[in-house]
């Protein structure tokens, strides 16, 4: 069988096709968080990590401004190339999210699917914590939608899933080849088998997180002075649910709020 070489996230047709196929959930949470905390009107989106713009893109059509940065040129074109083919500038520039700069102000932001996570030190979220900041004016909102290491209980170790669109169908696999809370990071392996009517194709690829437990991450957004903790979610979405974190919580939806 083929296998193709490099990072999913250089793949954003299967990414997008695996991860953008149920948004509406994220959608409609995102809408509420920002009636419901945001102490200003959100009109300018900003997304670190947007990837490929899965959200953007739905965000723009219900009129939002946009725009995002990634790490991955490939998903920042897919991104681009999608906002412009529907009449909407190219939101999304090749960047750091621990370290950039924007020439405007947004209302609100967004990080969902473990995405912060990437960052692989405290140094580094703190810093994006701040560049976040610095790009949402007072009274604005950072959504932080994250797995956290239960401290009770086991942790969930796989997931699989799959999604179709036409002729093309793509299974996912994730798991946990090694978590080291120690060392503070979570290596994981994922595979997605790619199903054309003539072809089947592997992609295969690991990537790093940041593990977090639930009171490491309270000390390290404590330590970002401009955010306050206005809201926690979970990933069920639901604007009406907020959740107690204890021992066991994994999914986690901060909703910070700039002071
Ligand atoms: C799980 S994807 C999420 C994409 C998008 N937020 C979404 O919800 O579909 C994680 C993204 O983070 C990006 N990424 C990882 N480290 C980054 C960094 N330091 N700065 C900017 N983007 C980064 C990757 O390139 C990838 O597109």
């Amino acid at each position: 069988m083929e296998i193709l070489t490099g990072s999913l996230y250089d793949y954003p047709k299967y990414y997008d096709l695996v991860f953008g196929s149920d948004c509406q959930s994220e959608l409609e949470f995102l809408n509420g968080t920002f009636e419901k905390y945001a102490k200003r009107k959100v009109k300018k989106l900003f997304e670190p990590a947007c990837g490929t713009g899965r959200l953007l893109i739905r965000l723009a059509q219900q009129e939002f401004q946009v725009s995002g940065l990634d790490l991955n040129p490939h998903a920042v074109d897919f991104c681009n190339q999608r906002l412009v083919k529907r009449g909407f500038p190219a939101g999304a520039f090749v960047g750091d999210m621990a370290d950039f700069q924007l020439k405007k102000r947004v209302d609100a932001g967004f990080n969902l699917i473990n995405s912060f996570r990437h960052l692989a030190s405290d140094a580094q979220a703190l810093s994006h914590l701040e560049c976040m900041a610095a790009s949402i004016s007072k009274g604005g909102l950072y959504l932080l939608a994250m797995h956290l290491s239960p401290t009770k209980g086991d942790p969930i170790e796989t997931e699989s899933w799959s999604a179709r669109r036409g002729n093309l169908a793509v299974n996912t696999h994730m798991w946990i080849i090694n978590r080291d809370t120690k060392k503070r990071n979570e290596h994981i392996g994922i595979t997605f088998d790619i199903y054309t009517p003539l072809r089947h194709f592997k992609i295969n690829d690991t990537m790093d997180y940041r593990t977090y437990t639930a009171k490491q991450m309270e000390k390290l957004i404590a330590r970002a002075p401009n955010w306050e903790i206005v809201g926690v979610h979970d990933f069920t979405y639901d604007i009406d649910e907020q959740i107690d974190i204890g021992p066991e919580t994994e999914d986690v939806v901060y909703v910070l709020r700039k002071r």
